[in-house]
């Protein structure tokens, strides 16, 4: 780490470690002070000179499109975890980790019934391994943290692919490490299509558009901030003030006077969005993480927590050329009651994420139908066992679930294979949690909270958990295994809100 920036970081952490960690819960209300340094003209400088934020002009950069690999025109695919340097702004070489040399990393794209064939070798410094989150496969293929392999080894991952049609995504999952690796650029998006979708006539090729969303930090050399282990707020979460689109800052894109499948994943550290468009009011949520809702729902702005997943289309037939759109977040307070780093813009703060220029005209005559999927209810009766989690920060400041700090090898949750369960997901904290649990899919039951999501309609592998609130969900276990279960913001699950389940 620079030391400039250790020096600024410190003298903003002295007003923190006043406040103890055991206290991190209940921060709303005593928001620690600055020390009065804080003001001062040698924090002014730093900053100045750390932050690249100012220099960012938003809507210059043109948005990438990440590559495809498509397993119906390959047999296979290799992926590598590799250091790499890569023009994240045009003017500068940023060190960033990828899966092939650049970034964003491919998209994985596969039929429903479709196999899934890649091998993966680590050329990191540290054991890793890659999940594929969203997917229902069998153990030895999910990439469990205690399944990560050592420098230079490879593993194989080949599976079938038995699960509908939706917006998946895949990242690295090394136990301790997960937010520092997909931080630095190991993650990308895994599209599943399926005949049912096929029929629909949904808006594609250049009509449907992958957009993943990582917020971060940046010094004057356009190099990577991950978070300054010594400052708490960091260990809460790592916000940051550059929005990337597709590993593009702040980016635009061109698009015609039609409608478009915007397939949007949060995969950021811990920033959760508001996403709604500046001069566009309405749009339609036609899905959510593991598919398509029964029918579009018509909404002004959508709620998107890490890992989450939305797939929603927007039109922009009322523009004329010229115009420009911006997709924003706007305020998000209900969540975030928490300490994190005060020197970047909380999830509060109204962002822009990218800005949509409309560059031809073009009649657009595609019907978006009325009815999407059917979406079997799984009804409560069916449950053969109702279990509680419960969000909470131990002494020490350390995040967990049910009290107790991950271990890798311990048996959590025993869950009889073919059943169906109803967990309570009760969050003790003043912080919203992203719950997300691997090998299967769920339906949301109820919340108790005042908020209504409308992606609760959909099938679901992470759900927001509001401050204080118990969400209740549904579940049919598969597939036989030890999965993990975990909060997904990732300095979380790092320290250490994960838990296993085994399903026999
Ligand atoms: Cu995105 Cu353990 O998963
Ligand atoms: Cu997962
Ligand atoms: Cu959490």
């Amino acid at each position: 780490m620079d030391r400039r920036y250790f020096l600024h970081f410190s003298v903003l952490t002295a007003g923190y470690l006043f406040t103890g960690c055991e206290e991190r819960g209940t921060t709303d209300k005593k928001k620690p002070q600055k020390s009065p340094e804080a003001g001062s003209t040698l924090e002014k400088i730093s900053v100045q000179e750390e932050k690249v934020f100012e220099k960012v002009i938003p809507f210059t950069q043109k948005l990438k499109i990440p590559d495809e690999i498509n397993f119906s025109k390959v047999d296979k695919a290799l992926f590598s975890a590799q250091k790499s340097k890569v023009n994240l702004f045009s003017d500068a070489k940023t060190d960033v980790l990828t899966f092939q040399g650049d970034l964003p990393n491919p998209t994985i794209r596969i039929s429903k019934g479709g196999t899934f064939n890649l091998d993966f070798t680590n050329n990191l410094a540290d054991p890793t391994i890659i999940h594929w989150h969203g997917l229902i496969v069998p153990e030895e293929m999910d990439g469990h943290p205690k399944d990560a392999i050592s420098t230079n080894q490879s593993k194989h991952y080949h599976y079938k692919v038995e699960q509908n049609a939706g917006t998946y995504w895949y990242h690295t999952h090394p136990h301790g490490r997960t937010g520092e690796e997909i931080y630095h650029g190991l993650s990308g998006l895994y599209i599943i299509e399926d005949k049912e979708e096929d029929y629909l006539n949904l808006p594609k090729d250049e009509f449907e558009v992958p957009l993943v969303i990582q917020d971060r930090r940046f010094d004057k050399k356009r190099q990577l901030l991950y978070k300054n282990p010594a400052f708490l707020p960091d260990n809460n979460g790592v916000i940051g003030d550059v929005i990337l689109v597709n590993a593009t800052p702040i980016p635009f894109h061109e698009v015609k006077t039609g409608k478009y499948r915007l397939r949007i994943l949060n995969g950021s550290s811990v920033r959760t969005y508001k996403l709604a468009f500046d001069t566009i009011e309405q749009f339609l949520l036609i899905g959510t993480d593991a598919g398509l809702l029964e029918e579009p729902v018509s909404v002004e702005s959508v709620v998107l927590s890490v890992a989450e997943r939305v797939d929603i289309i927007v039109d922009f037939k009322d523009k004329q050329v010229g115009d420009k759109v911006i997709l924003k977040t706007l305020g998000f307070k209900d969540g975030n009651n928490f300490g994190l780093n005060p020197d970047y813009p909380g999830f509060d703060a109204v962002m822009d994420i990218m800005q949509f220029h409309i560059t031809e005209n073009f009649k657009d005559t595609s019907v978006l139908p009325k009815k999407l999927v059917s979406i079997p209810r799984m009804k409560e009766s069916e449950a053969v066992k109702t279990r509680r989690i419960t969000m909470e920060v131990i002494s020490g400041g350390i995040w967990t679930l049910d009290k107790k700090p991950y271990d890798m090898h311990r048996i959590d949750q025993r869950v009889k294979l073919g059943s169906t369960e109803i967990w309570e997901l009760k969050n003790s904290i003043h912080m919203a949690h992203p719950f997300h649990i691997h090998g299967v899919r769920f339906q949301v039951l109820d919340r108790d909270g005042k908020m209504a999501f409308p992606t609760d309609k959909g099938w679901k592998d992470t759900v927001i958990v509001m401050p204080n609130e118990m969400v209740r969900i549904i579940v049919h276990f598969t597939i036989p295994g030890f999965f993990v279960y975990h909060c997904h913001i990732l300095e979380h699950e790092d320290h250490a809100m994960m838990a296993n389940f085994l399903v026999e």
